[in-house]
């Protein structure tokens, strides 16, 4: 196929070429951020893992620096695999990360560096101390699936990370590991959870504020101000990152979902395609950032064929929910210094079946903000109950096209001109479930009309939304960028990301509509789409 340069993303991370995946190590630091990566220095496909370096005042200009982390010495030889960042007490950061030190297995153990100039705030040169690598497998742990410690945190005198592996036939696990000098760590017998949903990569742990409260905790945080914790893992076999919200009990060195079925319930980050997520604590803004990786779900073919592969999901505010049952997400706030030209349209009814298009912008690169409002509920749905309980089964059988009561109805972005080409997100409304008052609010992508190229991969992706839809009204956010759609439901409740390849709807061709595929009247109460400007990206 041809592919058009016109796809690449504008706004989102991405280095000026080759292949990219998990964000690592994210920090702030002497007035900087920091982001590195996973990165294929010689080519579009996985493989030659080195850590690239970006650094922005920001967190929305980047600019590209050469790698801090390659293979250099005997543990890490075959792979610099994902890490974390700790800041230390006296203010040094260290980066520990995973290093494949066999050519045959993927045999793993865990490194740590130093900056080599803490007064360069770009930490441009970073050193591997001689006791390298500082955590081994020992027996019993499985030695090929051992990786991506997390940020450390410090209590009564020990630090702490996790390690995330699987044991048993399928069981995801999260060790412990515990040091008081940052060079000797013992792992605590006892994980500090394990589920049995396989591999766990890429863990992430950390402190939230109380319910509604939307400041950010540092990792180390104890005491009063940390009563809840968030515990994320990467699921290997599935490929998205689900998370619970707990309680960590220090001194069993355990953690404990609130919700003792949390882990089969799989909430998640983001119900399309981001993955190998990390938070940091930003200290300049006092907020929990949350970065993800999205990769391509064009062919492997088109990616070597254009040049690159992965993005970087737009930052992320992370906080607790005020029911304290999920966590809330948002573009952080540096996102709005993008935009630029606006339309705005209010109170506008779209009737059963209408659809009605934003004119006066371009919309290949945009910010669309929405207010629904639906009259009614009366005309809500009944819920498969075959169905009730699975989002993404429910959406695949009811996508954007299947009629609906009330809704679907929602936003058609990187639409062309004839509709031909058109990614759907949208909103259904389902009767209250058996038991339940509420009804059922299911949030959906389907971008099985968004290309005319017939080689792409394009799952309907879908989660619930926990909200109270009593009076009527539910908000969508959309960051468009040309082959990426970024969805941020009701607030931050529900997220949804998925990867998309036009043919037609391209640069000014891209067009953006409001839908209602429903039988009740849906009123636009308020929309405001901006154009975005493309900032400094990595020089590209
Ligand atoms: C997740 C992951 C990590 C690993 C890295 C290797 O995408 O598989 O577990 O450290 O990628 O690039």
């Amino acid at each position: 196929s041809i592919i058009d340069p016109l796809l690449r993303t504008g706004y989102h991370f991405q280095p000026r070429k080759n292949w990219i995946n998990d964000p690592n190590a994210p920090l702030y630091y002497k007035g900087w951020y920091h982001l590195f990566y996973q990165y294929n220095p010689k080519g579009a496909v996985w493989g030659n893992i080195v850590w690239a370096h970006s650094v922005s005042r920001d967190l929305i200009n980047w600019m590209a620096l050469k790698p801090a982390i390659e293979p250099s010495i005997a543990s890490d030889k075959y792979g610099c695999w994902s890490g974390s960042a700790t800041m230390l007490p006296d203010g040094t950061p260290t980066i520990m990360y995973t290093g494949v030190n066999r050519p045959d297995v993927n045999y793993q153990v865990q490194n740590v560096a130093y900056p080599r100039n803490k007064s360069d705030p770009l930490l441009r040169e970073w050193d591997k101390p001689s006791h390298n690598p500082i955590i081994v497998p020992k027996a019993g742990i499985n030695a090929t699936q051992f990786r991506d410690p997390t940020t450390a945190w410090r209590a009564g005198g020990h630090w702490r990370l996790l390690i995330g592996s699987v044991t048993g036939p399928a069981h995801g696990v999260a060790y412990v590991y515990r040091s008081r000098d940052f060079k000797r760590w013992t792992r605590v017998e006892r994980p500090l959870h394990s589920a049995a949903t396989g591999m766990w990569e890429c863990p992430d742990f950390y402190p939230v504020e109380a319910a509604g409260r939307r400041e950010g905790l540092d990792t180390s945080v104890s005491g009063r101000r940390a009563r809840k914790y968030v515990l994320k893992n990467s699921l290997d076999l599935r490929r998205y990152d689900y998370y619970t919200v707990g309680t960590y009990d220090r001194r069993a060195e355990r953690y404990v979902p609130d919700d003792p079925a949390g882990d089969e319930r799989h909430l998640r980050y983001d119900y399309g395609n981001f993955y190998a997520s990390k938070t940091f604590y930003d200290p300049a803004k006092r907020r929990r950032i949350l970065w993800g990786w999205a990769n391509e779900s064009d062919t492997s073919a088109d990616d070597v064929a254009k040049g690159w592969a992965g993005i970087q999901a737009i930052p992320r505010t992370v906080w607790l929910d005020p029911s304290g049952k999920q966590l809330l997400q948002w573009p952080i706030e540096e996102v709005e210094a993008l935009r630029g030209k606006s339309v705005t349209v209010k109170d506008r009814v779209i009737k059963p079946g209408q659809h009605v298009e934003v004119t006066g912008l371009q919309t290949a690169q945009a910010d669309v903000e929405v207010t629904f409002e639906v009259s009614s509920l009366a005309g809500a749905e009944s819920l498969d109950p075959e169905l009730a309980g699975d989002a993404q089964r429910l959406c695949g059988a009811r996508g954007a096209a299947v009629e609906g009561g009330v809704g679907p109805f929602g936003l058609w972005v990187l639409a062309s001109a004839d509709r031909q080409e058109r990614t759907a997100v949208f909103f259904r409304l389902f009767r209250p479930a058996r038991g339940g008052d509420k009804p059922v609010v299911l949030m959906c992508t389907d971008p099985t009309k968004s290309s005319l190229n017939p080689n792409l991969y394009q799952p309907t992706f879908a989660g619930f939304v926990d909200t109270d839809i009593s009076d009527g009204k539910i908000s969508l956010r959309s960051l468009i960028d040309r082959s990426v759609v970024e969805s941020f439901g009701a607030g931050g409740k529900t997220c949804i990301l998925s990867r998309v390849y036009p043919s037609l709807a391209t640069g000014k061709n891209a067009r953006l509509y409001v839908f209602n595929g429903g039988k009740a009247d849906v009123k636009v109460s308020r929309l405001t789409a901006w154009e975005m400007k493309k900032p400094l990206m990595n020089g590209a």
